[in-house]
């Protein structure tokens, strides 16, 4: 039996609503697929912050470390100053683990309303493979006198050669594994430093892969394609930010964002990879037990097919499409129906065989 040492952090708000479906689901399909799935919890956050003075303790990244993969809920809570959440959890482990690839497949799915008109499944299909370590989240910058009139903030995005390197292998070769486009999603008409040196980069990676067609359009092109041509798109490689904001607009694109997956990838498998959806805690609607936990339940399905368990993975999404293709069965609040968190996660379940 294969065995997998898997770290939980269900985080705030809906992270712990959902963190429980995704470990249902989980465990499930490791009994049919004969995995041998060991889960351990880590209570680690905004709200353990407010009672422990930090988000996880002190050695919290060298337990994590041993583990094969980590999920992980959302984290922020009204009460804990927001600009603290992200650099004191998150970016720690994507950095520590170098989780350099922040994958997030963008699909419309059969049974889902979308809010483009006119278009289906077939027509919304992509990952957008964002760069996860550099650019303009690395956290370099400062803040010089902040109460005077001179006040300033300097923050400063980070293009290393290495960095955008293994990022476009990456996409490179998960568009080999697809329909063969890479779009490279760039600023660099006003980035004239960092942008213009990451395009360089990534067209000297492409001649490397000249089967894999390749294009390069600016961010702002790029929102509107997302909206009124998004079948031109099959990978996307893009930086943090960007990808941060553009993978928002393709969970709208897919229906809700409650739907969307994503995986924070070390692809050398070097170190734990981090599986997570890609909302946040939703505080407007923690508490209340009707949070989709289909975002999180997919991501369970990414960390299989990361590990190597393509069946368990492709069971986990085949159970999801069902779910959502029966007009009878229970449907998500954010989708319309009345279906609890628990409800959805049962449903799930029930498809699995
Ligand atoms: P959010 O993603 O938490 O919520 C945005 C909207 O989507 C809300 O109306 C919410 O109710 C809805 N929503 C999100 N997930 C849903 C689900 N599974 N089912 C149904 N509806 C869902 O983003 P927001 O409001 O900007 O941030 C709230 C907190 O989450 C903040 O503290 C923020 O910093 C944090 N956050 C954490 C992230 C993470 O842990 N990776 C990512 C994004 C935000
Ligand atoms: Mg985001």
């Amino acid at each position: 039996m294969r065995r997998y040492h898997i770290a939980v952090i269900p985080g705030d708000g809906i992270g712990k609503e959902i963190v429980p479906e995704g470990l249902k689901v989980l465990r499930a399909v490791a009994l049919l697929e004969k995995l041998d799935l060991e889960f351990e919890m880590f209570p680690w956050g905004a709200e353990y912050f407010a009672q422990a003075g930090k988000f996880m303790p002190r050695d919290g990244l060298g337990r994590l470390g041993g583990f094969d993969a980590i999920c992980f809920g959302a984290i922020g809570h009204p009460d804990v100053d927001d600009s603290l959440s992200a650099g004191s959890l998150m970016f720690r482990i994507r950095k520590a683990f170098q989780q350099y690839v922040n994958l997030r497949p963008i699909r419309l799915l059969p049974g889902v309303h979308g809010p483009l008109r006119g278009k289906g499944p077939g027509d919304i299909d992509f990952v957008i493979v964002r760069e996860n370590v550099e650019g303009e989240f690395a956290q370099v910058g400062g803040i010089v006198n902040p109460d005077q009139p001179d006040g300033l903030a300097i923050q400063t995005g980070v293009v290393s050669r290495r960095g955008v390197e293994r990022g476009a292998h990456y996409a490179f070769n998960l568009a080999r594994t697809r329909r063969g486009k890479m779009t490279n999603v760039t600023k660099s008409n006003a980035l004239s430093y960092g942008l213009v040196y990451w395009d360089r980069v990534i067209e000297e990676v492409h001649q490397s892969y000249l089967d894999v067609e390749y294009e390069k359009m600016y961010v702002d092109a790029a929102a509107m394609s997302f909206v009124l041509r998004p079948e031109r798109f099959d990978v996307i490689l893009t930086t943090n930010m960007f990808g941060d904001i553009l993978s928002d607009l393709g969970g709208a694109l897919m229906g809700s964002l409650g739907l969307c997956p994503s995986g924070n990838i070390n692809p050398e498998h070097q170190f734990p990879s981090m599986f997570e959806p890609i909302h946040g805690s939703a505080p407007d609607i923690a508490g209340r037990g009707i949070a989709n936990p289909l975002g999180t339940i997919w991501s369970g399905a990414l960390m299989l097919e990361h590990l190597g368990e393509r069946a368990a993975a492709q069971r986990i999404l085949e159970s999801i499409m069902t779910v959502l293709q029966n007009e009878d069965g229970p449907r998500p609040v954010d989708l319309g129906g009345d279906a609890t968190t628990a409800e959805i996660g049962d449903a799930v379940i029930q498809r699995l065989s």
